[in-house]
């Protein structure tokens, strides 16, 4: 196949064609400037009454979110799933799981996100599927070196009798990250051992993924999040490979022979040539955990994704000069590919970020937070500096991603009881890490009702802490000074303001505060600790009261 727009890898030849791409009229491509709001679907509306949201409940509540004012959805995975890892276990990729409704529901969603105005992206798991796709039970059933078992990560086990596994890898959830099949084969699983990972060298595996693209392109997709998008291609020879101790799922800062393969960028420059075929600008997000923004540019050059979760800035601490850093970094390196930069601060992996900020210590990704963490953040407190990070982000320019929930100022729900918890962390690691649940519990509508609104039956698949009363929907609605006001005026102020298409200027400040102006609005975020003196302007936003002619700590202040 030949490239239609091929990418030139001579550096001046390439710097020019960015370049060239950035000024042409292209550049006001929606994705470059969207808030996109991430729907986790089985914790957003439930209208079936079985405690786990579905498309239906989502179609419901879509107006709340155009009234909110983003401008795009992103669906957490609602594909047919045995749901062992909350739907990124997928089974079948062109159909809906029964427990989110029907691909007719699906349809009906759609069509009325695209009647409010809202675009639609879908999550796309393509690094594993469940062990319930009929590929790896046909698989299982065949023999080894079989055109079934060539489809995943099929080896030979070490030791004199095959009873090592073929490397030293753990999973991403704790554990190896091999299984045993009775043939004395192993496969790989990056994840739970119900996500046995695809071989993607294997053509049949690709092409079998660009059918899908097409699928959900033709129903009328604007997009995808790719999950694991820097997960597909594996060192060749799979290598051993010990993590440092304190490292994250990231890794440390040595290469990890499963993440950030050159090859995955061959299999997003022939996605971007299957979505660049539609018409609308559609898009790929990809969800690369890599360590540096340096290197997560590379998955959103010109012919690639278009957009790529900023992961160090969700990582950053409360810290104005780290801040700073993170802001410029991203700036520069998406900007030096000509991509947008992204930003978010939340989503269903991490700990909300109303409570992450202010953890005495972080804890590593994905092993979450519960009721034997010591030294829980106060929550009123805990949220003020949401607020204050929230209203930083959503000046900057860019593409800012809102995770659902967080425009209501929810904290981590802590006390979940054991038995209730869901996530395969909780369960690969005996309870050690408590996972990502807390994140993930079932938004409060209402202040009355069993679920707060979420099913009309007061059902919800993880328990709801009796004190989300207060962040109820309807709680905050039209109430000024709630949350929920506040998210809904920086969204539109920052459409009144082009902030997401704008550029950034640091101005001259105090320690610890970050000051810079977007456009005509100048942007005070208060990290100091310390009340700071409020500059001279009027007022546009505040993320908490301002105290005469002070900002006070955890604020941030947009100026007119
Ligand atoms: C990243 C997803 O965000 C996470 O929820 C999931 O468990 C893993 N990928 C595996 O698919």
């Amino acid at each position: 196949m030949t490239r239609m727009h091929p990418a030139p890898r001579n550096c001046k030849r390439f710097q020019f064609w960015v370049a060239s791409r950035m000024l042409s009229p292209m550049t006001n491509e929606w994705w470059r400037s969207a808030v996109i709001y991430q729907i986790y679907p089985r914790s957003f509306a439930d209208a079936s009454g079985d405690g786990v949201g579905d498309l239906a409940g989502i179609t419901n509540r879509l107006d709340s979110l155009a009234h909110l004012g983003v401008d795009v959805v992103w669906l957490s995975p609602f594909m047919t799933s045995p749901q062992k890892d909350a739907g990124y276990d997928v089974a079948d990729y062109r159909d809906v799981d029964p427990l989110f409704g029907t691909l007719e529901d699906f349809d009906a969603m759609l069509n009325r996100a695209h009647e409010l105005g809202l675009k639609v992206i879908a999550d796309l798991v393509p690094n594993h599927s469940s062990d319930q796709h009929p590929w790896f039970q046909e698989a299982l059933a065949a023999a080894p070196g079989s055109v079934e078992r060539a489809r995943y990560m099929f080896r030979e086990g070490r030791g004199e009798t095959g009873e090592l596994p073929p490397n030293n890898w753990e999973s991403i959830f704790g554990g190896p990250a091999w299984t045993r099949v009775p043939d004395g084969q192993w496969y790989l699983h990056l994840f739970d051992s119900s996500q046995p990972d695809f071989d993607w060298s294997n053509e049949e595996v690709r092409e079998e993924f660009r059918g899908i693209l097409r699928f959900w392109l033709d129903r009328g997709v604007d997009g995808f999040r790719v999950d694991v998008a820097h997960g597909l291609v594996k060192a060749e020879g799979l290598p051993d490979y010990t993590p440092p101790a304190d490292a994250d799922s990231m890794g440390g800062a040595e290469p990890v022979p499963y993440w950030g393969q050159d090859g995955v960028h061959e299999i997003y420059r022939d996605w971007h040539k299957v979505l660049a075929e539609y018409e609308g600008d559609r898009v790929l997000c990809g969800e690369a955990w890599m360590p540096t923004v340096a290197e997560i540019a590379n998955w959103v050059r010109p012919d690639e994704m278009h957009q790529s979760f900023n992961f160090p800035y969700l990582s950053s601490d409360w810290d104005a000069a780290e801040l700073r850093t993170v802001i410029d970094e991203s700036i520069e390196a998406f900007g030096s590919v000509g991509a947008p930069s992204t930003w978010v601060l939340s989503n269903h992996d991490v700990i909300r970020h109303a409570t992450r900020l202010s953890l005495d210590e972080g804890t590593p990704q994905g092993h979450g937070i519960g009721p034997k963490t010591p030294n829980l953040p106060d929550e009123a407190a805990g949220l003020g500096r949401a607020r204050a990070a929230t209203t930083l982000m959503l000046a900057l320019p860019g593409s800012a991603y809102v995770y659902q929930g967080e425009e209501l100022g929810l904290p981590e729900a802590i006390d979940i009881p054991d038995e209730a918890r869901q996530d395969p962390t909780w369960f690969r690691t005996n309870g050690e890490r408590y996972g990502r649940d807390g994140c993930r519990v079932p938004l409060p509508w209402s202040v009355d009702g069993d679920s707060f609104g979420f099913s009309e039956t007061g059902a919800s698949w993880l328990p709801q802490p009796a004190s989300w009363a207060s962040y109820a929907r309807d709680a905050q609605d039209g109430v000024e000074g709630s949350t929920l006001e506040l998210y809904r005026s920086l969204l539109a102020l920052r459409k009144e303001h082009a902030l997401g298409t704008g550029s950034v200027s640091w101005l001259p400040s105090e320690d610890g505060v970050l000051a810079l102006r977007n456009g005509d609005v100048t942007i005070i975020a208060n990290v100091s600790g310390e009340p700071v003196a409020l500059p001279e302007g009027r007022i546009l936003a505040a993320s908490g009261e301002l105290d005469g002619g002070l900002v006070p700590a955890d604020t941030t202040v947009w100026l007119g």
